[in-house]
């Protein structure tokens, strides 16, 4: 089998608030892109990165010593993926795709991905067990109260993360298939199409860097690792 990582990269990263595109955001010194690059880098045949068109060169000066493909990404994340997916190499046969946001993912989680699409899984997803209750609400009315409409049971919800991988053949009828904007994550696609997805067991390194707090925790995590190394 032969692996091709996309790595998400495109977006500005509204949240965090700071003036570069969020890939770029230096962690420990080195852009949050450097640092999923890192991780993915050992599980993938080939790495692909979608970048913010107006970036391109930053984005290639940075994945060139992974021999990272660049290419520009979309309006949305979903457009961003589509873009990474049309440049996978034909010999590719299994496509993982992960948020460059996640950039503390270790590698044993992409291992862990890519074994289990290799047992025959067409679509994997690393989850977490939720801590919270969690309530499904429908739309405020004039910005008043939300009213709840479900409590799921929390002990069969799980907070799925990235990489997700998948057998290429199904990811790319599931692109084909979606409309625009139409899911969250690439695994929501392949639910659309009625086909299976796994969960394995996620990790909390994985953590999405959304809001600068996200980024202070990165933080820790990494003169943790040095400390202890
Ligand atoms: N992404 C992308 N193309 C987009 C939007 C997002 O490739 N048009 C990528 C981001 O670069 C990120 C991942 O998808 O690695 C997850 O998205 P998110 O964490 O929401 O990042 P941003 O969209 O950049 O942040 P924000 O929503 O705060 O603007
Ligand atoms: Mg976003």
């Amino acid at each position: 089998m032969t692996v091709a990582v996309i790595v998400t990269a495109a977006g500005s990263g509204t949240r965090l608030g700071h003036a570069l595109p969020k890939a770029f955001v230096p962690l420990a010194g080195e852009p949050l892109l450097v640092h999923a690059l890192r991780g993915a880098s050992a599980a993938a045949d080939h790495l692909i990165v979608t970048a913010p068109a107006a970036h391109l060169a930053t984005a290639r000066a940075l994945a060139e010593p992974f021999g990272a493909v660049v290419v520009a990404g979309g309006g949305t994340r979903q457009a961003s993926v589509a873009a990474g997916l049309a440049a996978v190499p034909d010999e590719a046969d299994v496509v993982l795709v992960h948020d460059a946001a996640r950039a503390l993912t270790p590698s044993g989680l992409f291992a862990d991905v890519v074994a289990a699409v290799r047992s025959g899984c067409g679509g994997v997803v690393p989850g977490l067990a939720v801590v919270d209750t969690v309530k499904e609400v429908e739309p405020a009315v004039d910005g008043g109260p939300e009213r709840v409409l479900r409590t799921p049971d929390r002990a069969r919800l799980r907070a799925v993360q990235t990489p997700q991988g998948f057998d290429r053949a199904l990811l790319e009828r599931a692109h084909a298939a979606a409309p625009e904007g139409s899911a969250s994550d690439d695994a929501g696609l392949v639910e659309a199409l009625g086909e299976d997805v796994w969960v394995v067991p996620g990790s909390e390194l994985a953590l999405k860097i959304t809001i600068a707090g996200d980024l202070e925790i990165a933080e820790r995590w990494v003169s943790a690792r040095v400390e202890g190394s």
